[in-house]
């Protein structure tokens, strides 16, 4: 039996224990997702290149007869049975983890749909939390593919990545681009996905990587203030682009290539949105190069381009830390790694890492050590696999 197959057994078996036995009970799975290169590059009208994961998160679900809405989270069984209903899809914090997927429920019907019925709603997830690697957009994807499927709603996947993204926006007050959520929804097994965010345009890159590995080093940092300096990162790059329309005619920093921007620098006013805009074009500008490297089957220039991007996260886009920096610096040492940078929003999370197969352990041995020296805590490392988008299971 797959791995998947074997925690879906395993997630009914908790949902009739919960919930009982009986009705039309039915299982999804929604991916976490890894992005290889192109950070901060989603709300500036830039490329990504992220991959889905085989970690992700498991929903259990059964239409109920009422309107109530019993949820259960198995990472979060200390909550117990979290109740509410078709009536009360507003945000409060003793709702907790249920916000998220209240908040689609809450999305899909601005957008007009309707629920009929409530439903008993199980979750579990296998991706660390608060780790940078999507829990929440996973828990949001894996809602919307839960009802379209319980309520015969009429949307793709990428209008579940949008409404996902629609409700983070609006409904939990984080102002987060389009990457996780599309990643999440329209990830393929063995394959990143170059996503054009102007346009939703998208190709499949396949990402075999014959003989290396895809290291994730998670630095246990809780991300804190993340979310409100996350917000503030996106306001500083919208004041920055204000600023260049005046000279260009652009729609997005997304737009410009290294060269315009550097004639163009001299109109901002200061250093701080010089940096975030320096970062968000030429972060742009190495995601399209990278691409193509890995096209030409030039994994060390593909590594490469994944340190500078580190680089310029760290000293002009300032979302690093010591945590991750030390991470990437200290992977940068061991022979073998082709490139390391810290993946996702920053500010704590996981690092990336592409490492040659017979360097994994060593990397993960000398990193590691090097890390609770300095930090004085545990990084836990995954060596992951690229896997498929959400669907039901
Ligand atoms: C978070 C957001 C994404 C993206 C990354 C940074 O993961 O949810 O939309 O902006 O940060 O690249």
């Amino acid at each position: 039996m797959t791995e998947q197959m074997e925690k879906k057994e395993q997630c009914l078996a908790r949902f009739r224990e919960i919930f009982g036995d009986g009705g039309d009970i039915r299982a999804y799975f929604a991916p976490g997702r890894v992005n290889l290169i192109g950070e901060h590059t989603d709300y500036n009208g830039g490329h990504v290149f992220p991959c889905a994961l085989t970690i992700g998160t498991y929903a259990v679900v059964r239409k109920r007869e009422d309107k109530e809405l019993h949820f259960f989270s198995e990472n979060f069984k200390e909550l117990g049975v979290i109740l509410s209903d078709l009536e009360d899809l507003h945000a409060y914090d003793a709702a907790a983890w249920t916000n998220y997927p209240k908040g689609v429920m809450w999305a899909f019907l601005q957008k007009g749909y309707v629920f009929s019925q409530g439903f008993d709603f199980y979750l579990y997830g296998n991706i660390p939390n608060g780790s940078g690697l999507s829990s929440s957009a996973s828990v949001e994807v894996v809602t919307g593919v839960m009802l379209r499927d319980m309520f015969g709603f009429d949307v793709d996947n990428v209008a579940i990545a949008q409404i996902g993204q629609f409700s983070e926006n609006q409904y939990n007050g984080v102002n987060c681009g389009i990457m996780d959520q599309f990643s999440i929804a329209m990830g393929k097994e063995n394959a990143a996905i170059y996503l054009d965010t102007a346009t939703l345009q998208y190709t499949y890159a396949p990402i075999t990587l014959e003989g290396y590995k895809i290291v994730i080093a998670c630095s246990n940092k809780k991300r804190g203030l993340g979310d409100s300096k996350y917000n503030e990162r996106r306001s500083e790059c919208e004041k920055a682009l204000a600023i260049l329309q005046e000279h260009k005619d652009i729609r997005t920093l997304g737009d410009l290539t290294a060269e315009e921007y550097d004639a163009l620098e001299q109109f901002l006013p200061d250093e701080i949105l010089k940096k975030r805009a320096r970062h968000a074009v030429y972060e742009n500008v190495r995601t399209k190069d990278a691409v193509a490297a890995l096209a030409a089957g030039d994994l060390a220039r593909f590594g490469q381009l994944m340190n500078a991007s580190h680089g310029s996260l760290r000293d002009d886009y300032e979302v690093t830390g010591i945590e991750l920096d030390t991470l990437v610096e200290n992977a940068w040492k061991v022979d073998g790694v082709i490139g390391s940078r810290m993946t996702g929003a920053g500010f704590g999370g996981c690092t990336v890492s592409i490492v040659r197969e017979d360097a994994v352990d060593e990397m993960i041995r000398r990193v590691g050590s090097a890390y609770e020296q300095v930090v004085g805590y545990q990084a836990d490392f995954y060596v992951v696999s690229v896997g498929g988008g959400a669907s039901r299971i």
